[in-house]
């Protein structure tokens, strides 16, 4: 019998508030998203923030590269985007501070915007912060990058780790066996996703989640087809969806 897919908040319950603040953080744990989701690049002094975008532009009132930004300078931009005065005081959070939001046991997907090409260190650096935070979370760590999560392995081999794609990969279970990591999960834009990918990718051993699920036709078909969680921007729609 397929089990109910979990539902994880995609930059938090980004429908409802701000992505990737604290304000949305909090929406999703509210609506009941059983894991949040979260894009993280390193500033220009080497903290690891919460933002989706390379460039201020789209989510704050700041303009340039978040990488030639300090922390200090990016907190002084308001984050509410196009949300309206009542978020007038969200920033873009610091990784520590918005795992401090979540209850004991809260699955965390933190991807890595870039790799070591933009970012040297990245993987070691998220891997050492949330050391601290290992026992009390779940944690998958994915990118599209699958070069930095063996920086991440090699720090701290025991984190989960997922691969994200957005275009089919034929012939999953050899490339899994050729990555110098063990992989925990794979992460696949839904239009890709049908039965027969699930059935590869469990047979590898491996969970399957998707992204980024919002209508109802989508949550039923991704359910049917027996996948393990789905990312959405209103995650307690989707519940009720489920339900
Ligand atoms: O992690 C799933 C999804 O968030 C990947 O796409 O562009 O929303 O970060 P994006
Ligand atoms: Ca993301």
């Amino acid at each position: 019998m397929k089990r109910t897919p979990i539902v994880l908040a995609h930059r938090g319950a980004s429908a409802n508030a701000p992505e990737n603040t604290l304000a949305a953080f909090r929406e999703g744990l509210a609506q009941g998203a059983h894991g949040v989701e979260l894009d993280v690049h390193l500033t220009a002094d080497g903290k690891l923030c919460v933002i989706h975008d390379h460039e201020l532009g789209r989510t704050t009132t700041g303009s340039g590269r978040v990488h030639e930004k300090t922390m200090e300078q990016l907190k002084r931009e308001d984050a509410r985007g196009w949300f309206g005065t009542a978020f007038a005081d969200e920033r873009v959070p610091q990784l520590e501070e918005v795992l401090a939001v979540f209850p004991e046991g809260h699955l965390i997907n933190i991807e890595i915007k870039s790799g070591p090409v933009r970012y040297p260190g990245i993987g070691r650096k998220v891997a050492e912060a949330i050391g601290d935070w290992k026992e009390k979370f779940r944690f998958i760590i994915s990118s599209f990058d699958h070069q930095v999560l063996e920086e991440v392995h090699q720090t701290e081999p025991s984190l989960p780790l997922g691969l994200l794609f957005e275009a089919r990969l034929y012939r999953l279970a050899s490339y899994i066996q050729s990555l110098p990591y063990p992989v925990h999960a794979v992460h696949v834009w839904h239009h890709l996703v049908d039965r027969e990918l699930v059935e590869e990718a469990h047979k590898c051993g491996l969970l399957v989640l998707t992204y980024t699920v919002d209508h109802e036709h989508d949550v039923a078909r991704l359910a049917e087809a027996g996948v393990d969680g789905l990312i959405s921007n209103g995650p307690g729609r989707v519940l009720s969806l489920l339900t």
